[in-house]
């Protein structure tokens, strides 16, 4: 069974924001798949767009937390391992995901499987908090083979922030990055704004 550390956090607002309009304007099909889609806030916004949107999380709580129409479009599986068809996706999201992959291993085998998904063209959005060089992070930060940025938040979760070089590298193999953005985001314990990235990338091919 998949279990997910949000699981734990069975009442979590999330806060990252999202240009809709832009996205749904690049979509190349009304199929699109929204990564770690959480209690669905996004989905909500895909769907009023006029998208068909399939929801996948790992967590059983906040999937149960979505409005019902969406019900029957909802997927518990893992960023890592779709399981879906090559080329079936018009488009993809993963909102605030990434920070919760640990390894790099973890974010290129969902690179990959995004790739696979999405049809060439298809536009891949993602966001997620990065690093921060205040003295209230930097003591914090923890420290693995990999990376220098591993923090617990006060929201009780265990999370990566990645530098968008990092992240940038690992998609450019199967995406072509056409814009990223730095913008402060609400902290997820809604206490305070912290450093955020959005980068827009396209699938190539
Ligand atoms: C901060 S919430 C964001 C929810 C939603 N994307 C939004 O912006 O409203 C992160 C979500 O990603 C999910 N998640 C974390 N790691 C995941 C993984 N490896 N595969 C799929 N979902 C994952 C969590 O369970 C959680 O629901």
């Amino acid at each position: 069974m998949i279990q997910s550390e949000y699981d734990s956090l069975p009442e979590m607002i999330s806060t990252t924001p999202f240009q809709i309009d832009d996205f749904a304007a690049g979509c190349l099909m009304q199929q699109v798949l929204d990564i770690g889609c959480g209690y669905g806030r996004t989905l909500d916004q895909l769907a009023n767009s006029g998208l068909s949107p399939i929801g996948l999380d790992t967590s059983i709580v906040q999937l149960r937390r979505c409005t019902p129409m969406h019900f029957g479009k909802l997927i518990i599986a893992k960023a890592s391992s779709l399981p879906f068809s090559d080329e079936s996706f018009g488009g993809a999201i993963a909102l605030g995901v990434i920070d919760s992959l640990l390894t790099t291993a973890d974010l290129k085998a969902m690179v990959n499987e995004c790739g696979r998904v999405l049809m060439p063209g298809s536009p891949f959005w993602l966001n997620f908090y990065t690093i921060n060089l205040e003295d209230s992070f930097v003591s914090r930060y923890k420290s693995t083979a990999e990376t220098s940025h591993l923090i617990h938040t006060r929201s009780g979760l265990k999370v990566r922030h990645w530098a968008p070089e990092e992240v940038e590298q690992i998609l450019s193999d199967l995406f072509s990055v056409v814009r990223i953005d730095a913008e402060p985001f609400l902290s997820m314990s809604h206490r305070r704004y912290v450093n955020g990235i959005h980068i827009r990338a396209v699938r190539k091919g």
